[in-house]
């Protein structure tokens, strides 16, 4: 199954310095934010990998290369402005051809080994699988609402959330994703949003989820980008003192 990164747009939230540096290549802890996600797919088994590049991709084209530091192969593709995350994917629809996908935004940190995971969708992959994670300001995010084994719903950033279950930026999908892309409309915000194609996906009834145990972070604002260096910082084994 080949892998997607998502690295696309302009990263307004962690202005100023995302007028001149790509927000992937800026630093959670000791690393470049890009690594994170790149390790999650890498161990999960995902190695043949497309990172869709935005503003400044040049910056992260230097860091990354062809991926062989990190033990990926990395072929690139490029979102012109700030279509949204479904748009990102589908820039890379040539590279990844007919198979499955596993797609992961450039920003996501998480504590789990996501192999399970990424191996039950391996194992069938029709439909789509995506990763939930309990958080406490689910406003934030997309949230799902959960009826058993189902997902019923996902609302993008509900000013009343109604449940506590984040969707998390790691989506497993058959090849289908680029056709749902494609007859998807813009968004009040102007984007072609990732809630839109989930909840197609759950439309027909296809949309399998796993709840995550660890912690999960995004690192898209300033406040969320301080969270996920903390807590890098704590899993190496960093102590504060005041
Ligand atoms: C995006 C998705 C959202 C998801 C989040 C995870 O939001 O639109 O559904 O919960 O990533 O980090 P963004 O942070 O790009 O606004």
């Amino acid at each position: 199954m080949k892998g997607v990164v998502l690295a696309g747009g302009l990263g307004t939230r962690l202005g100023p310095m995302t007028g001149v540096v790509n927000k992937h290549v800026l630093d959670l802890f000791d690393e470049p934010m890009i690594h994170f996600p790149v390790r999650t797919l890498a161990k999960a088994g995902v190695t043949d990998l497309v990172v869709v590049v935005g503003r400044h991709g040049d910056q992260v084209r230097t860091l990354l290369g062809d991926g062989s530091a990190l033990g990926v192969s990395i072929a690139y593709a490029h979102q012109e402005g700030e279509g949204g995350i479904a748009d990102a994917l589908a820039r890379a629809r040539d590279q990844v051809g007919d198979g499955p996908v596993c797609v992961i935004l450039g920003d996501q940190v998480y504590q789990d080994d996501l192999s399970p995971y990424v191996e039950a969708f391996r194992e069938r992959p029709t439909g789509a699988r995506i990763l939930l994670k309990q958080v406490e300001d689910a406003r934030r995010f997309g949230v799902a609402t959960v009826d058993g084994d189902r997902v019923t719903a996902i609302e993008e950033k509900p000013p009343r959330p109604r449940s506590d279950l984040a969707v998390t930026g790691c989506y497993m999908y058959d090849a289908r994703v680029f056709d749902i892309v494609s007859g998807l409309e813009p968004s009040a915000r102007g984007e072609l949003e990732i809630t839109d194609v989930n909840n197609a996906y759950i439309a027909s009834g296809e949309m399998a989820f796993d709840v995550l145990p660890g912690w999960w972070a995004d690192a898209g604002t300033h406040a969320s980008k301080l969270k996920a260096s903390i807590l890098v910082a704590l899993t190496r084994g960093v102590t504060f003192h005041a």
